[in-house]
């Protein structure tokens, strides 16, 4: 059976998130995306509101909701904040899943709980400077030493890299065997021997921090691994499998923000003697884009209702990544040309969906590298 209606709690969820974005995330949007200011009240609020660890068992400080309501509650942010909504989404789907699916208890104890009460932040690094969409070939290095290991190297693109307060490593353990030689690690960002680099200055999504991390003989506990040497890059990949659903969810608010921006402007705005909207130049761009809206809106729904009945999901994830992140920079331009000279003005804030909307299609996994996963699972 197919039922595409939400339940009463998801419809709660949707609800709490659309009134606290309006409230608390609409009021600063532009001056927090011109100055490159983090929203630390409003992620603070994200916390105690449950938004932060919303797949993490209460048990372990979260919420205990599925997939669906956190891709009904990220939509719901990102369509007012892209930015906070990208700090949401590497919390969630990246840090908090990936330390309950394979973390220790004490680790789940020391790191998860705060992290997923939204009383700690977290960063996932993967990418180095020469090791981008070629995620397994990097160089930070990591040494064991008796109980501990020895880390070196530097990793980039860090989001949450300054604010936040626990980082997932993932650097070689051992050299020469490939992929098979990646770890993953879960690290106090207080650790002697880890820096970071200065605050990126970014065409989007500006409120959000991203910089590079240092490691110089960072000393870390060997129970700080995650899972087993050699294991990193399955866990790494298994994270972004079901974080690239909250990045489609992203792209998806993005463009409904796009679409509601570009309704109200039509009919508001007059030439020829008759609102833009009565025009068919206009009304096709508006069907368009609700069209692919609604299209995205679906892809998304699957991928996160796969992944909450424990099926296979990450040609799915990476389908849904790749149609909305294509959705959310065509919605985010074609609303800037309905808006005309008013659109490329920062004050009406539609500008800012078409800078925010690029990066959809570039962290978590390039568009391309959304079509080389579809590709291989189509074809295998
Ligand atoms: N789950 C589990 N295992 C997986 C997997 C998954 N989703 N995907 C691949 N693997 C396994 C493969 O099965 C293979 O194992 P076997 O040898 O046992 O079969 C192993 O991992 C290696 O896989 P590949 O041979 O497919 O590896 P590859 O080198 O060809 O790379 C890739 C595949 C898809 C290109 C991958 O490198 C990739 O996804 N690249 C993009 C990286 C990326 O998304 N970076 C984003 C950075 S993080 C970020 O942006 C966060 C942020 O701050 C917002």
């Amino acid at each position: 059976m197919i039922d595409f209606s939400l339940t009463s709690e998801q419809e709660l969820i949707q609800k709490t998130a659309r009134e606290f974005a309006q409230d608390h995330l609409a009021p600063g949007v532009i001056e927090r995306d011109e100055k490159a200011i983090f929203p630390k009240q409003q992620i603070k609020l994200m916390g105690e509101l449950g938004f932060m660890g919303m797949m993490v068992p209460e048990e372990w400080g979260g919420s205990g909701l599925d997939t669906v309501s956190y891709v009904i509650a990220m939509e719901e942010i990102a369509a007012v904040e892209l930015a906070t909504s990208t700090i949401m989404s590497v919390n969630n789907s990246l840090v908090c899943q990936l330390l309950l699916d394979r973390g220790t208890e004490a680790q789940k104890e020391k790191y998860l709980k705060p992290l997923a009460a939204g009383q700690k932040l977290g960063a996932y690094s993967l990418s180095e400077p020469e090791s981008g969409s070629d995620a397994s070939n990097m160089h930070t290095y990591a040494k064991k030493d008796g109980d501990h290991y020895i880390i070196n190297g530097t990793k980039n693109w860090v989001t949450n890299g300054i604010n936040s307060d626990i980082v997932i490593l993932f650097c070689m353990t051992e050299k020469g065997v490939g992929y098979k030689g990646i770890s993953a690690f879960v690290i106090d960002k207080s650790t002697p021997g880890l820096t970071t680099g200065k605050k990126e200055d970014k065409l989007g999504i500006r409120a959000s921090d991203t910089c590079e991390l240092y490691f110089e003989d960072c000393k870390v506990p060997v129970k700080n691994i995650i899972g087993e040497e050699g294991e990193g890059f399955k866990i790494a990949m298994k994270a972004l499998g079901g974080g690239r659903i909250g990045i489609a969810a992203q792209a998806l608010g993005l463009s409904r923000a796009a679409l509601d921006a570009s309704i109200t402007y039509a009919k508001e705005r007059k030439q020829f003697g008759k609102s833009i909207g009565e025009f068919g130049a206009i009304q096709n761009k508006i069907a368009d884009m609700g069209t692919e809206v609604d299209a995205a809106r679906l892809l998304i729904w699957r991928a996160a209702k796969l992944k909450d009945d424990g099926k296979k999901y990450s040609r799915e994830s990476s389908m849904a990544k790749l149609f909305a992140s294509t959705t959310a920079m065509k919605a985010a331009t074609d609303c800037v040309q309905i808006h005309g000279g008013y659109g490329y003005m920062q004050e009406y804030g539609v500008e800012r969906l078409m800078r925010d909307a690029k990066i959809t299609q570039i962290y978590e996994g390039t568009s391309e590298i959304q079509q080389l996963v579809i590709g291989r699972d189509l074809l295998k």
